[in-house]
């Protein structure tokens, strides 16, 4: 049985950094979800023909890390005909040998209610502003206003909304550092192990 590691939070709380860390050091696969909902919203068109067609070109557009294109997939991943169309290829990617590390919002939840680990990452949104600002080069008050927004949407949404799953252990990185976090995530996991 492969092990799955499920890492869910709100924007910028830190949970792609760790899931690639995570990834690297137990050697497994890492899928950010994120990434599909960003392609699909960064297609244009039809959102759920989008979400069917996904393509390895799409996936990799270097304008899908803007604030807009998290913007416009915040919108589709409302949608749950996008969401639909999307379940079957990250249950798969989970189901690699020797395990996986994917992260989003509804892993825990919705994608991998029986992971071995669910983590669910936050930070104060001051903190998060922060990171994200340094990451895109701009002001941290325009862009926590942007992240309060799209986490409202991501949590107040219908389908699979943002929220811990009743199992997940809660990283509250707020006053870590990400060397300190991923340190935490590493223990975390070892201990199931
Ligand atoms: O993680 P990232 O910021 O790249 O995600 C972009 C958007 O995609 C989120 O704001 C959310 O609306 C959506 N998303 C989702 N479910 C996931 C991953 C991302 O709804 N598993």
């Amino acid at each position: 049985m492969p092990f799955i590691i499920a890492i869910d939070g709100p924007a910028a709380s830190g949970k792609g950094t760790i899931a690639r860390a995570i990834a690297g050091h137990f050697g497994f696969h890492h899928l950010d979800t994120g990434l599909l909902y960003r392609a699909t919203g960064a297609k244009g068109g039809d959102p759920v023909l989008a979400a069917r067609s996904l393509s390895v070109e799409d996936l990799a557009r270097p304008d899908l890390r803007s604030a807009e294109a998290g913007q416009a997939a915040s919108r589709v991943a409302a949608i749950p005909a996008v969401r639909d169309a999307l379940v079957e290829y990250q249950r798969r990617f989970a189901a690699q040998e020797p395990g996986a590390v994917l992260d989003g919002r509804d892993i825990g939840t919705v994608i991998c209610p029986d992971a071995a680990v669910k983590l669910y990452v936050t930070a104060s949104d001051r903190a998060r502003a922060i990171r994200r600002a340094a990451e895109l080069g701009t002001d941290a008050d325009a862009v926590l206003e942007q992240l309060r927004d799209r986490d409202r949407r991501d949590s107040e949404r219908a389908t699979a909304p943002l929220k811990p799953a009743p199992d997940a252990v809660l990283l509250d990185t707020t006053g870590l550092s990400i060397h300190e976090a991923i340190e935490r995530a590493k223990s975390i996991v070892a201990g199931v192990r």
